[in-house]
């Protein structure tokens, strides 16, 4: 449909998405790519206000479908606002998150129904979907460690083991169901290795 593609990164706490998403930029700059990179929940300023709320250690009493609307509000004005328009314009878009976080930590971590979060992806999104999503997976104990050594924890960091292995199953059950969209990189081993596996994707999707 467009001439950019949309890639959307994913990963349990601690799985290394900030620096193998620069790493990513790095790539596509190599190859003179024009992209934009941003986030989810943000991405537009009335979106990272709504992350701001979503973050919040305060926030103690947000219920769980509340969490899940306010995850699809910010969602459906990042899309308006920012990717459908770089998607048009024929720029490729690197998201930090989407929809597949939504399955995996409401669906999975919260246990709202995924027929629930269909409905809202059909709404908000209509037939878009991402061209293709690199699931960056590592052991959820491995994963929490880093975030521990990382110091403050927002809303969703303060939760237990448990909430965490069912985002992460989530997830490698969504790249079960996707396997044409899904590239799993395993962020285990040294970094060499951790790129190795990510020039093979991006040279996949790339060519
Ligand atoms: P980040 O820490 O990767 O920036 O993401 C912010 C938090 O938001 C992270 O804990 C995952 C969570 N999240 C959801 O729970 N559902 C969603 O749909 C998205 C996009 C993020």
């Amino acid at each position: 449909m467009f001439k950019g593609k949309f890639i959307t990164i994913e990963g349990s706490e601690g799985s290394g998405k900030s620096t193998n998403i620069r790493f990513v930029q790095d790539y596509l700059s190599s190859k003179n790519i024009e992209f934009i990179s941003t986030r989810e929940p943000g991405g537009t300023p009335v979106a990272e206000k709504i992350r701001d709320l979503l973050l919040d250690n305060a926030n103690t009493s947000l219920c769980d479908d509340a969490e899940l609307l306010l995850m699809f509000a910010a969602r459906s004005q990042h899309l308006n606002e920012l990717i459908i328009p770089a998607l048009e314009s024929g720029k490729w878009v690197i998201s930090d998150r989407f929809t597949d976080a939504s399955y995996a930590y409401q669906g999975g971590g919260r246990g709202l129904s995924w027929q629930k979060i269909a409905q809202l992806e059909q709404w908000v999104q209509g037939s878009l979907r991402p061209d293709a999503t690199i699931l960056l997976d590592i052991p959820v104990e491995l994963g929490m460690e880093r975030v521990r050594e990382r110091g403050e924890t927002d809303r969703f960091e303060q939760e237990q083991l448990g909430f965490f292995n069912r985002i992460r199953e989530s997830y490698l059950k969504l790249a079960r169901e996707n396997p044409e969209r899904f590239h799993i990189v395993n962020t285990q081993p040294a970094i060499e290795y951790v790129h190795k596996q990510l020039i093979q994707v991006m040279d996949k999707l790339t060519a």
